[in-house]
């Protein structure tokens, strides 16, 4: 092709907004609401989300404005608040971002509600967020970075089919703080499934 030539034009299916519900073993992915803020700025307090949630959220007021970006939809973003599949209580998030119908990529981001942790919760809603849009959407490679001193992290990514490909030096400022180095996962829509229990 030339140089100054259009890349031929691609019959693109939408993504999917606002987000569709989705069974996902323990938990369920749903929409976020308004009555979820009280928990999820009770989430927002604990030590490990100031740390590592990469969020500024220091007062409930900060926590409306969060919900409500979550609650407007966004052209390259889909938000799921995860809760219990048997009680419906929130116990965390997750999202793709920076969707990118073209280049076939996107990232995922996720965090679980302290008193929920150490259930697989993580892992079960970023397997199933990602199969979402590698069946409904070209996307075929989805990234997913944490700090190093996250590893709790780490373990979600390998636990739900990332491969690790590497280390981004002093690639993300979490939360204000100094920039960090990062690794760096990759889940392309043909990897092996995970096993999750
Ligand atoms: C990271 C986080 C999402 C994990 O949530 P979770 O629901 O407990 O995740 P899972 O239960 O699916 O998996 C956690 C795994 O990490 C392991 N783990 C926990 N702490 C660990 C540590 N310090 N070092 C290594 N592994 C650790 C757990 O044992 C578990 O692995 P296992 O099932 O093999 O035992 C949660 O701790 C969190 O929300 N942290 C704050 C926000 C955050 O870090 N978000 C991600 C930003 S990239």
């Amino acid at each position: 092709m030339q140089p100054d030539q259009s890349p031929p034009a691609v019959d693109l299916p939408p993504v999917d907004l606002p987000p569709v519900e989705l069974e996902a073993g323990p938990v369920r992915l749903r929409a976020w609401r308004p009555t979820d803020v009280d928990d999820a700025w009770t989430a927002f307090q604990d030590e490990r989300m100031r740390r590592w949630g990469g969020l500024l959220v220091d007062s409930r007021e900060d926590a409306v404005a969060w919900l409500d970006r979550r609650l407007r939809p966004a052209p390259d973003r889909l938000n799921w608040a995860v809760v219990d599949a048997a009680t419906g209580v929130l116990v965390g998030s997750v999202n793709l971002h920076a969707v990118d119908l073209v280049e076939g990529q996107a990232m995922v981001g996720y965090w679980t509600a302290p008193a929920a942790r150490g259930r697989g919760l993580a892992a079960h809603a970023v397997d199933t967020a990602c199969r979402r849009l590698f069946d409904t959407t070209p996307v075929d490679r989805i990234e997913l970075c944490h700090a190093i001193a996250n590893p709790a992290s780490g373990r979600v990514a390998e636990k739900a089919g990332f491969t690790w490909e590497g280390r981004l030096r002093r690639s993300h400022r979490y939360g204000g703080g100094p920039k960090l180095d990062q690794f760096l996962w990759a889940r392309l829509a043909d990897d092996p499934a995970p096993l999750l229990g």
